[in-house]
């Protein structure tokens, strides 16, 4: 038990140091290995960061025997193979989030993770906020009465111009669906996660403005803004945004709009629940706060005190409210029980994480969401 965790990450561009990072702080895991997309990439990369060994390719990482946890950072297209691999060599894997390109890897990668006795998490990061796990607590405890109205969504704009461009814009490498299944996804989980209640049928449309997009012969990072460089003219088949309608599993009714095209809307994450008591309603952008609804007495805003949250919400937030928590520390929250099980053998009590069956439902969605919008009609999410 005193014995450090050791962990290797794949895939060094935008999230995976915030994985190093994350992994730190929990204080008993050790970042002993990443990879990088070349071996000069892994090499430099590990001396930039302090990390023992720095490899190019995945495989070396994976065989690695000090290796016990494998994070995959890497693009979607890869996710599968890395965490197939990962858990054959009898490794615990995070992955993120979509976890593969489709339902049936996303299926087998829950299956193998059972079958090894493995665990398994997916980085949907806003699960990890206090205020997040707090107003599940209050559906759970029906403070808002029966859930009947959900709104919200995730509104971004980096990839509102024709020049803005990333590999998630490619259908090989990030799936048939992009803003869905890149950030719908986690407005999806955020809708059962809060609620407690799982999407019964699905009806969506979705939209792509720029058919054509300039990508920079060298590529672009996520979220890197290229300028000034030679670009060539690449044909676009995934989707810019897209209009969600939910049904619920108790007949509640949900909308949601996901865009990466709404000029201003940096990271705009965000839910309301609308119960047959009262309301709540969160949003990523001020994630210390959120606005309780009511009909018979005043409306209330519930700061991120930890004094003042339930038990499964409270052991997520590290510091007392006026020091403001951020998105990093949701996502050591999102995947700190996960460690905890690697450790002790279980989570700690009234803790949870998204496994792999969570990652697998997401896929089910997006797979739901384009089957929808091909048809016209509302499509089951099957389990
Ligand atoms: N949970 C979240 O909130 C969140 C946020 C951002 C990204 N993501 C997910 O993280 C993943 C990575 O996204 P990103 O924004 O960091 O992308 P990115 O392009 O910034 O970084 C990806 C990195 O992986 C490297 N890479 C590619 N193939 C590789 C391989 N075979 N071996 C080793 N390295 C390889 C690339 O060189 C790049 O450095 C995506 O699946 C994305 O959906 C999740």
């Amino acid at each position: 038990m005193s014995e450090r965790i050791g962990v290797g990450v794949v895939g060094l561009g935008f999230i995976g140091p915030f994985h190093i990072d994350a992994v730190r702080r929990l204080g008993y895991a050790e970042v002993v290995a990443v990879c990088g997309s070349s071996e000069a990439k892994g090499r430099q990369a590990a001396e930039r960061l302090a990390v023992a060994r720095g490899y190019g390719d995945w495989r070396a990482l994976v065989d690695d025997p000090e290796v016990q946890v494998v994070h995959v950072c890497t693009p979607n297209d890869t996710h599968y193979p890395i965490a197939r691999a990962a858990l054959l060599a009898g490794k615990h894997v995070v992955c993120e989030k979509p976890l593969a390109m489709d339902s049936r890897q996303s299926a087998e990668l829950v299956a193998l993770a059972r079958e090894r006795g493995r665990v398994n998490a997916v980085a949907f990061t806003y699960l990890g906020y206090p205020l997040v796990k707090e107003a599940r607590a209050m559906v759970a405890r029906g403070d808002l009465g029966e859930v009947q109205l959900v709104h919200g969504g995730y509104l971004q704009d980096w990839l509102l111009f024709p020049t803005d461009y990333n590999w998630r814009v490619e259908a090989e490498l990030s799936g048939a669906s992009r803003a869905i299944a890149d950030i719908g996804t986690h407005w999806f989980t955020l809708v059962e996660y809060v609620t407690g209640l799982r999407v019964r049928r699905v009806m969506a449309r979705l939209k792509t403005f720029l058919p054509t997009r300039q990508r920079p012969r060298g590529g672009a990072l996520a979220f890197q803004r290229v300028e000034g460089v030679e670009t060539e003219e690449v044909p676009v088949t995934t989707e810019d945004c897209g209009m969600l309608w939910l049904e619920l599993a108790n007949g509640a009714l949900a909308t949601g709009l996901i865009s990466q095209v709404s000029a201003g809307r940096k990271c705009m994450l965000n839910i309301e629940v609308n119960g047959s008591q009262g309301s709540v309603f969160w949003n990523q952008e001020q994630p210390d706060q959120c606005w309780i609804g009511r009909r018979d007495r005043p409306n209330q805003i519930l700061f991120r005190d930890p004094n003042r949250l339930a038990p499964t919400a409270r052991w997520a937030a590290r510091l007392p409210i006026g020091h403001p928590e951020g998105w990093p520390d949701a996502l050591r929250a999102c995947f700190e029980p996960a460690y905890r099980q690697i450790r002790e053998g279980a989570p700690m009590a009234g803790t949870d994480y998204p496994d792999f069956s969570v990652g697998h439902r997401a896929m089910r969605f997006v797979e739901a969401v384009l089957q929808s919008h091909a048809e016209e009609r509302w499509v089951v999410l099957a389990d």
